[in-house]
């Protein structure tokens, strides 16, 4: 597992750290020669070394993700990842996720806001020939790991051997990369805080103070964390969540950032969360977070990065 994990990018298996930039840019809609593309794509691995040399504690990492509309685009001559497809848009009573537009997809992680921003600065500045940035979000550690709904989040991620049997693709060519999909949730926090704090645990299937599971005898079927978990042939399949809450007082959220070995295990959890059941049971955590974008893509393994990357 340790050779595996060696051939990942640095962020996709690493925690979640105190600060985060989520940038989202969208191709332009114009023919671009090769040079222009390997020369903006180039810089990027440039900007990550450079910035984490201002402070090799903050442990600045930029992951980057591309989506099955890039691909081809920006790698005509490499096979399109054999699972990469547009994330798909899914609908059940009331509850939606939008499937929304992205390319090129970078994950700046680090113990430093003012590093990450540089580093979003220089990445947006080398990407603007050939790409919009449409979106920048800058995450946070908020209290002990929590969501702004006041919840630990993470705790079920998978650690150590496990999280690199979870995460990364074993065979073939993109041994050592990873599925991800990206939702950008606002909270309903009015609602929210409208709960006691009785139902909120039921909602998530967890203490709230002292993040302890529910039992089964009292967590219910619509418990996030009895819906979002997959089980294939009566035996859990993991994930990664590297979710960080953002934003502010008038509007906050979380961005769920989901890396797998494949995107079926995404899909799973996301269908069994959206569709109410026989019973009409659906993730109830949906009645007060709401989905705005949905996209997947693909962190090639650090080899390719730097094959193709590195000038
Ligand atoms: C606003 C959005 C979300 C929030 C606030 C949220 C929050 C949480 C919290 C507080 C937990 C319990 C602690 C833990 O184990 O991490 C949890 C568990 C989990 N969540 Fe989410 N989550 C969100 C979206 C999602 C989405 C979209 C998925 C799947 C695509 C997902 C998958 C999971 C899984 C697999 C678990 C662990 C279940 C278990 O094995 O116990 N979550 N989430």
């Amino acid at each position: 597992m340790k050779e595996l994990a060696a051939l990942a990018q640095p962020g996709v298996l690493s925690n979640p750290t105190t600060h985060v930039e989520y940038l989202t840019f969208v191709l332009k809609d114009q023919w671009f020669d090769m040079e222009e593309i390997n020369d903006a794509l180039s810089q990027l691995l440039g900007i990550g070394k450079s910035i984490l040399q201002k402070d090799l504690t903050s442990n600045l990492t930029v992951s980057m993700g591309f989506s099955a509309n890039a691909w081809p685009i920006l790698f005509p001559d490499v096979a399109l990842p054999e699972e990469l497809h547009t994330f798909p848009a899914m609908k059940n009573g009331r509850r939606e996720f939008p499937s929304t537009a992205g390319d090129i997809f970078l994950m700046i992680k680090s113990e430093r806001m003012d590093l990450n921003f540089q580093a979003a600065k220089h990445a947006a500045r080398a990407l603007s020939q050939i790409a919009d940035l449409i979106e920048d979000i800058q995450g946070f550690k908020y209290l002990d790991n929590r969501d702004m709904i006041d919840f630990v989040d993470g705790t079920e991620n998978p650690v150590a051997d496990e999280r690199v049997e979870a995460v990364l693709v074993k065979e073939g060519d993109n041994r050592g990369g990873s599925y991800l999909t990206v939702q950008r949730y606002v909270d309903r926090q009015g609602l929210w805080d409208q709960q006691t704090t009785e139902h909120q645990e039921k909602v998530i299937g967890r203490t709230k103070m002292d993040n302890i599971e529910l039992d089964e005898s009292t967590k219910p079927a619509w418990a996030h964390n009895a819906k979002s978990k997959v089980e294939v042939d009566g035996e859990e399949v993991k994930m990664l969540r590297q979710n960080r809450p953002y934003g502010n007082a008038m509007e906050h959220g979380t961005m769920f950032i989901g890396f797998a070995e494949t995107p079926s295990i995404l899909e799973t959890s996301l269908t069994q969360m959206i569709t109410a059941d026989e019973h009409g049971h659906y993730d109830r955590l949906l009645d007060f977070v709401e989905a705005k974008t949905g996209a997947n893509y693909f962190l090639p393994p650090m080899a390719f990065i730097e094959d193709r990357f590195d000038d």
